[in-house]
């Protein structure tokens, strides 16, 4: 990693799952394990920046020297997002947001004996990175996309839809878990595939990507 590219400049970033309530032991969650984006807020802290990290429901422990503030749901996080967007330069969305959540969440256990089947209503979640990104003086905003399929495809339509410099594409299978993945980096220069490496290898290449791309290296 290029010695301090990233000296004094502040850092935001989302990582893991969010967790959204059914009822108050049940809930809507997926599979991320919170490893890339703890990678990344690592990766960024060695190379000098501030950082803090917004982190859905994972079991792992703060990296060193960065602030982790633990939330659960996305409306949560968007919360804890919004109130620190405005005073960092760089903002990373590696969060897998459930896209929706519970309209009807029940404030008692549903029970299994009470009138059927629940129905379960979904709404829709805000959309964190493009409200980021939409910000008057907004910081340098990067997301990523994981797909199954399509990855080049889908991941610049998510790009363009959302108004954002760069994006990291990864395909589900290669991405969700695991202490390894694959990268394809979609910025106005182009597509930049990087080879299958470990998430911290990975990090640290797109913390020096973003240095590049923001005049810091
Ligand atoms: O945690 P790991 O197990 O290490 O797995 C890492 C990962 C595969 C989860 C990660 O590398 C990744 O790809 N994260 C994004 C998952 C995804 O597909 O996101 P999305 O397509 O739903 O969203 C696109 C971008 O918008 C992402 O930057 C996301 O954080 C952001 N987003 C999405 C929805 C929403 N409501 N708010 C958002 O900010």
């Amino acid at each position: 990693l290029a010695a301090k590219c990233l000296a004094g400049r502040r850092v935001l970033l989302t990582a893991g799952p969010t967790f959204e309530a059914i009822d108050p032991v049940r809930g809507i969650t997926n599979l991320s394990s919170g490893r890339m984006g703890y990678a990344i807020a690592r990766a960024a802290r060695q190379a000098g920046a501030e950082v803090t990290l917004v982190s859905g429901p994972v079991a792992l422990a703060a990296p060193l020297g960065v602030e982790r503030i633990m939330v659960r749901s996305a409306l949560d996080m968007h919360g804890v997002v919004m109130a620190r967007a405005a005073a960092s330069d760089i903002f990373i969305g590696v969060a897998a947001v459930a896209d929706y959540r519970v309209a009807n969440a029940a404030e008692h256990k549903l029970k299994k004996d009470h009138g059927g089947v629940p129905a379960i209503e979904l709404v829709e979640n805000p959309d964190i990175l493009a409200e980021v990104a939409a910000m008057p003086g907004a910081p340098f905003c990067v997301g990523f996309a994981a797909e199954s399929r399509n990855l080049e495809e889908y991941a610049q339509a998510k790009r363009q839809k959302k108004k954002i410099p760069l994006i990291a594409g990864n395909l589900i299978q290669d991405g969700f878990g695991g202490d390894d993945n694959r990268l394809v980096l979609f910025d106005d220069h182009g597509s930049h595939p990087l080879a299958p490496a470990s998430k911290d290898v990975l990090a640290r290449q797109l913390i020096e990507h973003i240095a590049r791309l923001t005049g810091n290296l």
